[in-house]
This record gives C-alpha cells, sequence and structure tokens, in this order.
C-alpha cells in the first residue's frame, strides 16, 4: 500500500462562509473546486473521452511523440509532484521515461486519489509512493515526506487556465519557491497549456453534444445541495459554456431557468430567470504570453513541444 498523507483540511464553517458569499453576491459565483466531488471526478474522467473534449488527446498525442526528448530536458530519477493527480494516469504513463525516484500525487479528491495509488503502486512497486491530500491552490506546503531536493512538479491539461492570470502567476512563484532547497533552485515544472484557438472549436468542448459538460457543471449543484443542505433543483439551472474572446476564456455558468428561490441552512436568495452563477473560467494562453508568464515567476530556459494544430502546449521550465 502506498502511503498516504491528509494535510490539514478546511474547516466546514469556512467552506461555508466561502460558498455562501459566493452565491449571495451581485454576481453569483461559486468556486470551480466543488466541481468535484466524487461522482464530479467521475465526470471529468468522461469529459475526457468525448471527441469535443480536445485537450486531453492533444496534450497525450505530444507527451507520447516527444516523451525521450520532455525525459532528457526534465532529467531522470526526479521527485515527480502531480498536482491535481486524479487517477494518476498521465503521469504513470511517463514513468517509464521520466524514471521518478519518488511519486507525490496531489489532489483535493482524496478517496478517489486513494484508490489511484493503491492500484500505481502495486504496478510500480520500486517508486517511493506518497499520496498527498490537499487543496494546493491556496498553499504548497507538502509534508516532511516528500523528498525536498531535484523536484519535477508536474501540472498537466491546462489546469493552470482555471486560475485567473494573477492568480497563475502567483501559483508559478509558489511551484517555483517549493523547488528551492538550501536556498538553491533546482527541478523545475513540466506543465500543459491550452492555447488560444478558433471560438468554434472552444465552444463546442465545453458544451459537448452528449450533455457531458453540462452535466458536470449541473453536478455542482448537488455537491452545493450536500455542503449547504441548500434545496437547488436542477432541473430548473441550464449549463451555459462558451468562449469569451476579449479576455480570452471560456466561461461556464449556471443559468436559472425560471424565476425561483433557493434555500440553504441559515440563509437564502432569489434568483431571476436568466440570472446565472459563475462557476468557472477556463484561460486560453499564446505560446509567447505563457513563456512570459513562467520567465516573471523565477522559471528560466523553458522548452516547449506542441501538436502539428498548435492547440496545445507542453513546457518545460527549469527553476535554475
Ligand atoms: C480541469 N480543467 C483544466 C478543465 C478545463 O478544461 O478547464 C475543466 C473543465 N471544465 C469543463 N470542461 C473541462
Amino acid at each position: 500500500m502506498a502511503r498516504f498523507i491528509q494535510q490539514l483540511q478546511e474547516h466546514t464553517h469556512d467552506i461555508h462562509q466561502e460558498l455562501i458569499a459566493g452565491l449571495t453576491a451581485e454576481q453569483a459565483s461559486a468556486s470551480p473546486k466543488y466541481l468535484y466531488d466524487a461522482l464530479g471526478s467521475k465526470l471529468f474522467e468522461a469529459i475526457c473521452e468525448l471527441p469535443e473534449y480536445y485537450p486531453t488527446r492533444t496534450e497525450a498525442q505530444i507527451f507520447a511523440t516527444h516523451a525521450e526528448e520532455i525525459a532528457r530536458s526534465t532529467g531522470r530519477g526526479t521527485t515527480l509532484i502531480d498536482l491535481g493527480a486524479g487517477n494518476c494516469a498521465k503521469a504513470a504513463r511517463l514513468f517509464p521515461f521520466l524514471q521518478p525516484s519518488q511519486y507525490v500525487p496531489v489532489d483535493i479528491s482524496v478517496t478517489f486519489l486513494r484508490d489511484a495509488v493503491d492500484r500505481l503502486q502495486q504496478q510500480f512497486p520500486q517508486i517511493d509512493m506518497v499520496g498527498v491530500g490537499m487543496d494546493f491552490s491556496s498553499a504548497l506546503t507538502l509534508p516532511d515526506e516528500v523528498n525536498a531536493g531535484n523536484r519535477l512538479f508536474f501540472y498537466p491539461g491546462s489546469s493552470i487556465g482555471n486560475f485567473t492570470p494573477e492568480e497563475s502567476l502567483t501559483f508559478l512563484k509558489r511551484v517555483h519557491a517549493a523547488c528551492v532547497k538550501n536556498g538553491k533552485a533546482e527541478g523545475g515544472l513540466l506543465i500543459g497549456v491550452d492555447l488560444v484557438k478558433d471560438k468554434a472549436v472552444l465552444d463546442a468542448a465545453y458544451d459537448d453534444a452528449l450533455g457531458v459538460t453540462a452535466a458536470f457543471n449541473l453536478n455542482l449543484l448537488r455537491h452545493l445541495n450536500r455542503l449547504l443542505e441548500a434545496d437547488f433543483d436542477l432541473r430548473e439551472w441550464r449549463h451555459r459554456g462558451f468562449f469569451n474572446g476579449e479576455s480570452s476564456r471560456i466561461e461556464m455558468h449556471l443559468e436559472a431557468a425560471s424565476d425561483q428561490l433557493v434555500r440553504w441552512q441559515g440563509g437564502e436568495r432569489r434568483f431571476a430567470r436568466g440570472e446565472r452563477i459563475h462557476t468557472e473560467n477556463s484561460y486560453k494562453y499564446t505560446r509567447q504570453d505563457f513563456v512570459k508568464l513562467l520567465q516573471v515567476a523565477g522559471f528560466r530556459n523553458v522548452a516547449v513541444w506542441t501538436d502539428p494544430q498548435e492547440w496545445f502546449l507542453v513546457c518545460h521550465a527549469h527553476a535554475a
């Protein structure tokens, strides 16, 4: 069995406060982290199988085509820290090339992660594995069990796009700081980023014909019902997902299909028909802008790989 460490969990009280502040704001919102309860994580896996959702397969194609070259750039035998590891499949595919000395999958969805790491440890008994349950979006303090030297942070899937560019910079600086050992920066970051492209391709990726992304978005309301003892009626809400070119981001919203009153423990809000809850942004970058962001965060020597259509970018950035 792999070792598993649960970092401090957020207090239920703080979660309630954060959610209620978002729901009662003039422009209602809910953090995208609430998309990922157990069912939400499964629905996201299903999204990755959709023909419209190109990021997963395009990134996989880049890794498959350039794995040797990527491994030459990152070096082998690193401490591979997989941020938002999910089912750990992306990192596992790179194990034969990267040959990590330690594998540290980190995820907020603890139950999902625990099963995945246990399965993987049986498959790769030679790799030391330490699963960490934590929300790394606000802090990146890793437990002592994680080797301090030669860290390769792995952040695939363009999850960085779910932060604003300002939050991304803060996050990248934090990753850079976590690569410093005894005052010396070493290791780096291997990251996947989605690129700006035709609006029709982007719109379809976030509003698929089968309605899986709609279910993924609506499931957030089920999660809120559970967390807040709220009474959102899912049938009265619609998924909206579209590219906002001005902000260079996909926006996901849940739109009220009728005038309604939603109650939760200790509060309520009236939503008018057409009113929206903003649930997620997914920023799309140009290659130049993203490399610049890495450099501003303190990374050096950025190597990049892309697909023939230039839809997706994989970068390896050295901490020193
Ligand atoms: C996890 N993240 C990178 C996905 C994205 O593309 O922004 C989440 C997602 N939302 C809708 N579809 C996928």
